[in-house]
């Protein structure tokens, strides 16, 4: 009897490899390429709380705000090529998932376990990421904050999930790579698993309030 009825996974960072779309133009972009990375995933979620905390008018989407700040990013970086830009911003809907999640995914479908996606990113970003990940058909939902109009960590986001699937919020297995995701979904009410691959340093106490996991092997047992 699985102790949860649905895993709700984020999606950039968490099933998907940010990583994998730079590091293909790594060479065009020089040595720096992993610090651009790094920058422009700051930049870009420094961009959705300014938009989430300044009110609803201001909401932009995430396709929007992935290419606003990857355009600002590029030039802190002195990167003036147009189409290295137009190749990393393809990429971005390009990435590839880490290897261990289609077979968790498939592992949890055999149990009887509901998978979703609750994301930042757009429906139609989110339905082209999957496809091209290999993911389709092992994710029952793809649900997007642009139901709602703000970004995680809004409540109102994680509550897409329980009015989604109607159950109380400690039957819902949440799992992150971003500390602050994790802490949102905490904060929910939701059961958290922060995946920490890199072994980054504890924050928002999750070591207290989450299950850390380095990967996602130990998933389907954790659940079961
Ligand atoms: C997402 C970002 C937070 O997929 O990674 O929502």
């Amino acid at each position: 009897m699985a102790s949860v009825d649905v895993a709700v996974f984020d999606a950039y960072g968490t099933l998907l490899d940010l990583n994998s779309a730079v590091a293909r133009h790594a060479e065009r972009v020089g040595p720096d390429w992993e610090r651009l990375n790094t920058d422009w995933r700051t930049k870009q979620t420094e961009y959705i709380w300014v938009r989430s905390l300044a009110g609803p008018a201001q909401h932009r989407d995430f396709a929007v705000l992935t290419e606003e700040s990857l355009r600002y990013v590029a030039k802190r970086h002195g990167i003036e090529d147009q189409a290295l830009i137009a190749d990393l911003h393809g990429a971005y809907g390009d990435l590839a998932a880490y290897s261990d999640a289609a077979p968790m995914l498939r592992e949890l479908r055999e149990r009887g376990i509901g998978r979703a996606i609750l994301s930042n990113g757009t429906p139609a970003m989110l339905d082209q990421n999957v496809r091209a990940a290999g993911l389709t058909g092992l994710l029952d939902d793809l649900l997007s904050v642009e139901a709602v109009g703000v970004y995680k960590p809004d409540p109102r986001v994680y509550r897409l999930v329980t009015e989604r699937y109607k159950v109380q919020p400690q039957r819902v297995a949440f799992l992150s790579s971003n500390p602050w995701d994790a802490f949102g979904a905490m904060c929910f009410g939701f059961r958290v698993f922060w995946v920490n691959r890199r072994g980054l340093p504890v924050e928002y106490g999750l070591d207290r309030t989450a299950t850390v996991i380095t990967g996602f092997a130990e998933l389907p047992d954790l659940l079961t």
